[in-house]
């Protein structure tokens, strides 16, 4: 075989690089037709094709590699034409010995045979494209809403009425967003109950920068009002994530929907209407509401809600346990220390501080859409949602 080595192109354009891809051709045509045993064909493959000292690997580096970035796609057509056409030349020199063992008959039926195959091959291909209306069909499966998905569309539309835009943000948060700017310090016992997987190898950023998987919507109220002025209506639905062991009621990977308003006097009986009329018109006008004490960082005063049960209607039963009564929502108003966070950063931002809290205030509230759900279907293990048990999963068809 030839020995050359490979050197710098003259130059990349069209008329060199066929030239010199040309002359190429010409040496794999002169070595191809005396291919005539295995040695030789190994020895032409090792040649050309061998991976470090292969003439087509000196090439791809000075040529290919080395190519200005807009013929490198010239560079490229020519290369993968010649690496084609070596092995073709492989292919066939394989062939080659096995024809000429055959005697005048056998070589006719094994093009014979070559050819079937492929006529062969054409009719299925043709065949397939036609159609048989006699055959039984293959029915498609109707894909339908997973009942989360459908449950926090539902409780959105109910907002969505009442005048609330949907909020978004994203699942993987900083420190700041999820906790700081919500009234969490860092190391307030608040943040125990919201432990969450955290991005590993972060220990030089600030606390604050530190990326987590959120543990609540509510990072996305400071997200919104960041961007937006008031006034401020929001319903933002999400998934959360929490280190709690997975039990009949609890996952890792749950979801929230999440509401905000702000607007110059919005008081704690805008918020006990708002929410009293959303329930009635996603449960039930029949359902009333009562309002307990509580505590978010976030929000002052705070609350719990309860409705009556929607099992027995208040006279006790074992879904309510025998209460009458089923806990659904956190809410409160809008703390002024996450106003003042949400200021503090907008001036950094560059933004006008504009949550002025001797002129505006707000309410917000949170709900669990994975516990509205199991209580609206019957659903007694929470794991069933994430299961991907299409025996289940098709139940809401
Ligand atoms: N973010 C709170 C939680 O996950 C719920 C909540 C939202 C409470 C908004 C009050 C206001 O527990």
């Amino acid at each position: 075989m030839r020995e050359s080595t490979i050197t710098n192109l003259p130059g990349y354009d069209s008329a060199t690089l066929d030239q010199e891809f040309a002359r190429l051709e010409r040496q794999v045509d002169e070595e191809r037709v005396m291919l005539r045993t295995d040695e030789a064909r190994e020895a032409f493959r090792v040649h050309w094709l061998g991976r470090k000292q292969g003439k087509l690997k000196a090439i791809s580096d000075a040529w290919v590699k080395g190519a200005p970035s807009d013929r490198k796609g010239a560079v490229g057509q020519r290369f993968n034409e010649l690496k084609t056409k070596i092995e073709a030349a492989i292919v066939v020199a394989q062939i080659n010995p096995l024809l000429a063992r055959m005697s005048p008959e056998e070589k006719a039926v094994f093009t014979g045979s070559a050819q079937q195959m492929l006529a062969e091959k054409l009719k299925e291909q043709q065949q397939a494209k036609k159609l048989d209306i006699t055959l039984p069909g293959t029915s498609q499966r109707t894909g339908v809403e997973h009942p989360l998905v459908k449950t926090m569309a539902e409780i959105v539309s109910v907002f969505q009425r009442m005048g609330y835009s949907v909020g978004l943000g994203p699942e993987v948060e900083s420190d700041f967003y999820n906790f700081e700017s919500l009234n969490f310090p860092p190391n307030h016992p608040a943040r125990d109950t919201q432990d969450t997987l955290v991005v590993g190898d972060q220990e030089k950023k600030p606390l604050r920068e530190r990326l987590l998987m959120r543990t609540h919507t509510s990072p996305v109220q400071i997200r919104s009002m960041l961007e937006q002025d008031p006034p401020l209506r929001l319903i933002i639905p999400g998934k959360v994530h929490r280190n709690d062991a997975a039990d009949a009621t609890h996952s890792p990977v749950f979801h929230q929907v999440e509401g905000l308003c702000v607007d110059t006097n919005i008081t704690f009986s805008d918020l006990k209407g708002t929410l009293d009329n959303a329930m009635k018109a996603f449960f039930g006008s029949a359902v009333k509401t009562r309002f307990f004490p509580s505590f978010f960082p976030f929000t002052e005063p705070s609350a719990d809600v309860q409705i009556s049960c929607i099992f027995c209607g208040g006279k006790g039963c074992r879904k309510c346990k025998q209460s009458g009564w089923i806990e659904l929502l956190g809410c409160g108003m809008v703390d002024p220390n996450v106003f003042g966070a949400v200021n503090q950063r907008r001036i950094e931002l560059g933004r006008e501080p504009v949550y002025d809290t001797r002129r505006i205030s707000g309410f917000a509230f949170g709900m669990g859409v994975d516990r509205i759900t199991m209580m609206k279907y019957g659903i007694s293990d929470i794991g069933l949602l994430y299961s991907g048990d299409m025996r289940f999963l098709e139940q809401f068809a």
